[in-house]
């Protein structure tokens, strides 16, 4: 088969190591890729907003099945697009895709239907949610509805930073996404994050795991897309993570069907573990990144037939084996990051790094400069690694990062750290 990668990331880089390792696959494409991704597939440059090229290049290339990794082409109907075509995607609607692109949606979806998530109100209008906020405790929680990049949520620890957040949504900071805002009660617990596929009415669990939000050492600094991610995510016992399928994911999953816009694709619960259970914090419609990094290498089975079953809405078919112990990934990011970047320079070693044991190194933003490796963006690479504890991934991660020379980057020495210390 030929498969098509839509999106240039980590994760997409991930994805095709995975798909690129099927026996069912003849060649991989992905669109637009990276400098990484390029040892393993046929990176086409072209602009995923613009459906008729990315069409045409399906049909020149004969291609048999896409995968979107990111979020935006979802919310913005690609896969409604190509599957109006006949072509056979794995990813949501538009209209599923709305789980991540509207907050509300999302909120008002789990009151109708019982799911467990924090109590919240949907404003248009900036002086009902000003006169909401003097009537809820602190901290509270205010979200952009719509897509914002990963910065629309504010944990507000005091009511002047509650307002401004509200202020800001409404001045236009986050654009379109801003115009109508959640705010939400805040749940105190630890995160994690619960995957599973579903072809629109069937749901397998796809794994756990522990993403690093903040920059710095000790979650200290400003937030970012993720530093690094442990999977499996170190509280999520073999109870809970039923709990949370039974409870929140397979409810999810069955309330879309119900409600006419059936989910098919990948899940990512944001799970918070409150006191009173687990509880639903957000979904995203696609992998996490890096948590997907993470995944691919614990995943056993081949990636290829899961995704072509939950397109094909056969998925009570299908199991998944994964391998025992762990992964781990550290993201090496360009100076700056998530500030604005310092001169990169130019990045060596990988090689040496991928001799470590069980070590793969993802590309998230290269490119080739003549013969350099150089980064393209914020977070570059993601050193990634399996082990049999998740101490040994942790070490072997570690070792591979110090191979690689790039006096341009950075990264957080405490990945995985407060799991082993548990
Ligand atoms: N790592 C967080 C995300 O993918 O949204």
């Amino acid at each position: 088969m030929k498969v098509l990668v839509i999106g240039g990331g980590g994760r997409e880089h991930a994805l095709v190591w995975a798909l690129s390792a099927s026996p069912l696959v003849e060649r991989v494409y992905c669109a637009p890729g990276n400098a990484g991704i390029a040892a393993l597939a046929t990176c086409i440059a072209l602009d995923l907003k613009d459906t008729e090229r990315v069409l045409a290049l399906i049909r020149s290339e004969h291609i048999d099945f896409v995968v979107i990794g990111p979020e935006a082409p979802l919310v913005m109907g690609l896969a409604d697009k190509l599957a109006e075509k006949g072509i056979k995607v794995f990813g949501p609607s538009a209209r599923a895709a709305q789980l991540e692109g509207s907050k509300g949606f999302m909120k008002d979806l789990c009151a109708r239907h019982d799911i467990p998530t924090a109590a919240y109100g949907r404003f248009h209008d900036r002086s009902a949610a000003l006169a909401y906020l003097d009537c809820q405790d602190l901290p509270i929680v205010i979200k952009a509805d719509g897509l914002a990049a990963g910065k629309g949520v504010v944990i507000a620890a005091s009511r002047a930073e509650a307002v401004q957040a509200v202020e800001d949504c409404f001045d236009g900071r986050f654009g379109s996404a801003g115009s109508e805002i959640v705010i939400e009660a805040f749940l105190d617990g630890e995160e994690a994050s619960v995957f599973a596929i579903s072809d629109g009415r069937h749901v397998l669990p796809f794994g756990t795991a522990q993403d690093h939000k903040r920059v710095g050492d000790g979650d200290l600094g400003p937030n970012t897309g993720g530093m690094g991610a442990i999977s499996p995510a170190p509280a999520m016992t073999p109870a809970l993570q039923d709990e949370v399928m039974a409870r929140i994911i397979r409810p999810t999953v069955a309330a879309m069907a119900a409600e006419g816009c059936p989910f098919k694709g990948v899940l990512y619960a944001g799970i918070i573990l409150t006191a009173e259970g687990p509880k639903l914090l957000e979904y995203n419609v696609r992998f996490g990144d890096p948590e997907c990094q993470v995944l691919m290498l614990r995943l056993k089975s081949d990636l290829l037939p899961a995704l072509i079953a939950a397109a094909d809405g056969v998925l009570d078919t299908f199991d998944l084996r994964w391998r025992p112990g762990a992964a781990a990934t550290v993201v090496l990011a360009n100076r700056g990051y998530p500030g604005p970047l310092e001169p990169g320079g130019a990045i060596a070693g990988i090689a040496a790094a991928e001799a470590v044991d069980g070590v793969v190194v993802f590309h998230a933003a290269t490119r080739r400069d003549g013969d350099r490796l150089v980064p393209a963006g914020g977070r570059v690479l993601n050193v990634t690694a399996t082990g049999d504890t998740l101490g040994e991934a942790i070490d072997r991660a570690y070792q591979a990062v110090d191979r690689i020379v790039w006096p341009g980057g950075f990264c957080r020495r405490d990945i995985g750290a407060r799991a082993l210390a548990r």
